[in-house]
């Protein structure tokens, strides 16, 4: 328990800053449902997993390799592994086709793999490829399941408080190959903006229907997420931990507040921290930057190998 803990109240969910994964789904029967959870084998995912799956729903754990994901599931009574490699789109696709031909009704698809700050410039298929891991890849693998997306289906896409330090525009659409300049955590930020404008976007394209689209900033949480970080930034990083850091269990929990909690039905293009509703940067609110990136992102997703 940190310190900071210590000093935030609940918000008016009746959850905080200190509520964990299983505390906010005490007493839930996910019973019948089926949820979809990436980055399964490691950190934020694998307790989402977990608790989603100690709750009775009927799990789909996807990890870069089958292997992974076989692994993380393997303590779960019912959960179906899944390879999907976000950068990689065939396997993005067969993840689709699999989910379809298994004939799963998924009442949430939790977007939760991630990367974080790439010491270099890397790319796929010619996009940086924080932006292309973390935004391009979710992309593919939502708007191919939204018709597995059960009536009050809810998509949950992990953003990060970090997306305040995206650039000026947000999302560069002038350099997402990021060949124009590349910083590591702006890159970070632009590709947790492009999370935070995805749900947005996606959120209006499900107005009028009972299934929701949400964003997340689910803490600070040492995971393996910090792996690129310089050697000395992560000792920085661990110090703190008694001081402000969640814990992972706390650190999943507002993924899994959003997708499952009874007091979220119908609430829909939300920025949540702490299990609650927050504020996120003021132009992640505006519809035409989401709009445009979700042209761009059409556009970048036309263009990908069709196999
Ligand atoms: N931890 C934090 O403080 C924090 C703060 C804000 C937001 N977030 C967000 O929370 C989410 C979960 O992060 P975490 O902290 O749990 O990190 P983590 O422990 O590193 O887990 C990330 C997961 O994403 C997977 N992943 C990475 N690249 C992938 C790819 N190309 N294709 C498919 N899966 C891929 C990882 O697989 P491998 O294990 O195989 O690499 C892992 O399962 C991320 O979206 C992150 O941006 C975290």
């Amino acid at each position: 328990m940190s310190l900071y803990q210590h000093l935030k109240r609940n918000g008016p969910s009746g959850f905080g800053y200190g509520s964990t994964a299983e505390q906010v789904t005490e007493g839930l029967s996910l019973s019948g449902k089926t949820i979809l959870v990436t980055g399964c084998n490691s950190g934020l995912g694998r307790e989402a997993l977990r608790v989603l799956g100690l709750r009775g729903a009927r799990m789909v754990g996807t990890a870069r390799t089958l292997e992974k994901a076989r692994e993380a599931c393997a303590a779960l009574k019912d959960a179906v592994p899944l390879a999907c490699e976000l950068s990689d789109p065939a396997t993005v696709r067969a993840c689709v086709a699999e989910v379809k031909r298994a004939g799963l009704r998924l009442d949430a698809l939790v977007c939760n793999a991630g990367i974080m700050a790439l010491p270099k410039l890397e790319q796929a298929h010619g996009i940086e490829l924080q932006l292309f891991t973390n935004h391009v890849g979710h992309f593919l693998l939502v708007t191919g399941l939204l018709d597995q997306l059960a009536e009050d289906g809810r998509v949950v896409v992990l953003s990060s408080g970090a997306h305040f330090m995206a650039p000026k525009e947000g999302v560069q659409l002038d350099n997402l190959s990021g060949e124009r300049g590349y910083r590591a955590w702006t890159a970070y930020g632009q590709s947790k903006f492009a999370n935070l404008l995805f749900a947005k976007e996606l959120a209006r394209r499900l107005a009028g229907t009972r299934r929701t689209a949400n964003a997340i900033h689910p803490g600070v949480i040492r995971t393996n997420l910090g792996r690129h970080m310089n050697p000395v930034a992560r000792v920085v990083f661990g110090l703190t931990e008694p001081l402000v850091l969640k814990s992972v269990a706390q650190g999943a929990a507002t993924e899994v507040y959003v997708a499952v909690h009874p007091a979220v039905a119908g609430v829909s293009g939300a920025y949540f921290a702490d299990c609650n509703v927050a504020r996120c940067r003021p132009d992640a609110e505006d519809p035409a930057l989401a709009a445009g990136l979700w042209k761009a992102t059409e556009e970048i997703v036309a263009r990908l190998p069709a196999r």
